[in-house]
């Protein structure tokens, strides 16, 4: 039985690849480093400190732990600032809908996100009542593909992974969503998240009306 609801937040509920995008790169511009908007598609998900270690990667680049953390803290003033921009206006379309939908029919809500920055971006849309719980880079130690931040919000909700349905944008979330037992639904293309159990292009079309079809079994 679905009782409960877990949300990525980058790429699900707002957009703010963007906003990584334009950091990183201005990051990889002062250190002479290469990094484009296909280089870009490979940090969805993952944590700050993988996703500087695949920059570096792809540049054949070595440096000090110390060094790699004051970069990383270096992007992550840029794209703090580049934050207050947001508004409450900047949810993805359908996402907020879904969100007001599933608070009314009773089902609990969860926020499973990477981000470290996960409570200031909600600050900015407006939408940290949506969720009961929320679970976000400083919850857990692994991050996506492991299931740890997904389970740590099931856990805080009080139900079973096979309770929850996960959303998520990223391959990596949603390996991390079946690694844990959960449900899944892929935002995106197929060739990104056709391992999902059911797949939208978007938030748009990932309707309660439609979520509630495809899992009416489990309800
Ligand atoms: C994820 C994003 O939600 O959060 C990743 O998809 C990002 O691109 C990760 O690297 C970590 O975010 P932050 O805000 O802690 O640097
Ligand atoms: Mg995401």
């Amino acid at each position: 039985m679905i009782k409960g609801f877990i949300f990525d937040l980058d790429g699900v509920i707002t957009d703010t690849a963007e906003l990584h995008y334009e950091a990183w790169k201005k990051l990889s511009d002062e250190m002479g480093w290469h990094f484009d908007r296909e280089l870009n598609e490979k940090l969805r998900g993952i944590s700050r400190m993988d996703s500087i270690k695949v920059i570096m990667d792809h540049n054949r680049v070595s440096l000090t732990d110390d060094a790699v953390v004051a970069l990383s803290t270096k992007k992550n003033d840029i794209y703090v600032a580049s934050l207050d921009t947001m508004t409450p206006n900047d949810y993805l379309p359908g996402a907020k809908e879904l969100l007001t939908h599933l608070r009314q029919e009773g089902f609990l809500v969860a926020l499973g996100s990477a981000s470290k920055n996960a409570a200031k971006v909600l600050q900015q849309l407006n939408a940290t009542h949506f969720f009961d719980v929320i679970g976000d880079g400083n919850s857990v130690a692994k991050s996506k593909p492991a299931p740890d931040i997904f389970l740590y919000a099931s856990e805080k909700l009080k139900l079973q992974p096979n309770n929850c349905v996960v959303f998520e944008d990223a391959e990596k979330g949603i390996d991390a969503a079946i690694a844990g037992g959960f449900h899944s639904v892929g935002i995106g293309p197929a060739e990104r998240v056709g391992h999902a159990e059911v797949r939208f292009d978007s938030m748009k079309e990932a309707t309660f009306f439609e979520v509630k079809s495809f899992f009416s079994e489990f309800f």
